[in-house]
């Protein structure tokens, strides 16, 4: 691996000390006989410690594979007709559609990046799945608690509000859940917690829901050593929560130095990344940066793809240089 680049184009969780996350792993193959399929009551143990961590019941979660498989397989089981997307947003939803060959409806995101709940209901009658990312990527913003219930309320068919960021934000819906039983919550462990390369999500939603879907969940979904990574993340939230805030600190640290650069204007982020316009070609920034090892997200599908980029926020440091070369594009361009 080469420690020079600066990856900044993923949004995983640069606040989670290494060391911890090594010291666990080791933790886990001394506690388990790893030649073993993962057991049911591994299994048992994450959704347990899941739902006395949300306060949600155990039968309405559903672990998977990371939330990028648990999109997979909600298109697969409950799309029939088509899926609303709510453009710009993660493109796996659009993806999941591609494959499973179902119809994709898309609704735009006003110029303030907030949700239009009417016109999403303009497809209420053409799709059977709705897809909500909030906090969103790669906006940043949430969206307000009473559009998201409006939307649920009003749809006809299944809301998810995949909450990957939702560590990073003000609120969550999931308690919503209660009052609704055509909602799912996607989460993962790869944000909040920085355990990306686990691979480890979870759906949590209805009993009825959640019973479709175990249906269509293969045996040992999930290994061993996620599971149980999960476990000990879970009982060790302290540290995460401690990694939030400094993350937070430095999230609003890294908007302020983007917002005294000329040309550049990020925008507020309830997210570990923020979105930035640049008045020059973002292609020409990003290619800037990425010679110089500093990569960071470029869009190919308009509103996007001329004007914006997304950075993710990583350590002092990281930002310090990605800051500094940025700069530099920006003064090249200008001689
Ligand atoms: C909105 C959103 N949902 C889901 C994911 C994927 O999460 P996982 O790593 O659990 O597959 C991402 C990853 O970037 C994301 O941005």
């Amino acid at each position: 691996m080469n420690w020079e680049t600066v990856k900044l184009d993923a949004n995983e969780n640069f606040f989670i000390p290494r060391v911890f996350l090594s010291s666990l792993v080791k933790e886990v193959a001394d506690e388990v006989d790893l030649r073993l399929y993962p057991s049911d009551r591994l299994y048992t143990l994450l959704i347990r410690e899941i739902s006395s961590f949300l306060n949600v019941p155990s039968e309405s979660i559903i672990i998977g594979n990371g939330s990028d498989d648990l999109i997979a397989l909600l298109v697969k089981t409950l799309a029939r007709r088509g899926i609303i997307i709510t453009n710009p947003t993660f493109r796996i939803y659009k993806w999941a559609a591609k494959v499973f060959n179902v119809k994709i409806y898309e609704s735009i995101l006003a110029t303030s990046f907030d949700i239009n709940v009417n016109d999403v209901l303009r497809f209420n009658d053409a799709a059977d799945l709705c897809f909500v990312c909030s906090p969103n990527n790669p906006t940043g913003n949430q969206f307000r608690i009473d559009d998201l219930e409006k939307l649920i309320g009003e749809f006809n068919g299944i809301v998810v509000i995949d909450e990957a960021y939702v560590d990073f934000a003000d609120y969550s819906a999931i308690n919503l859940l209660g009052k609704y039983d055509n909602l799912i919550i996607a989460r993962t462990f790869s944000k909040g917690f920085g355990l990306a390369s686990f691979r480890l999500g979870f759906l949590v939603t209805s009993y009825e829901l959640a019973d479709k879907l175990r249906f269509s969940i293969p045996p040992f979904n999930v290994n061993t050593v996620s599971v149980l990574m999960g476990v000990k993340m879970i009982r060790n939230k302290s540290i995460v929560e401690e990694a939030i805030k400094k993350l937070k600190i430095e999230r609003e640290r890294l908007i302020n130095a983007l917002s005294i650069i000329n040309g550049i204007k990020p925008f507020n982020s309830k997210t570990n990344f923020i979105l930035f316009k640049t008045e020059m070609n973002a292609n020409y920034i990003y290619n800037y940066l990425y010679r110089n090892k500093v990569f960071v997200r470029r869009f190919d599908e308009p509103p996007l793809n001329k004007h914006y980029l997304r950075v993710t926020v990583g350590t002092p440091d990281m930002n310090d240089i990605f800051i500094d070369v940025l700069k530099r594009a920006i003064s090249h361009e200008n001689i």
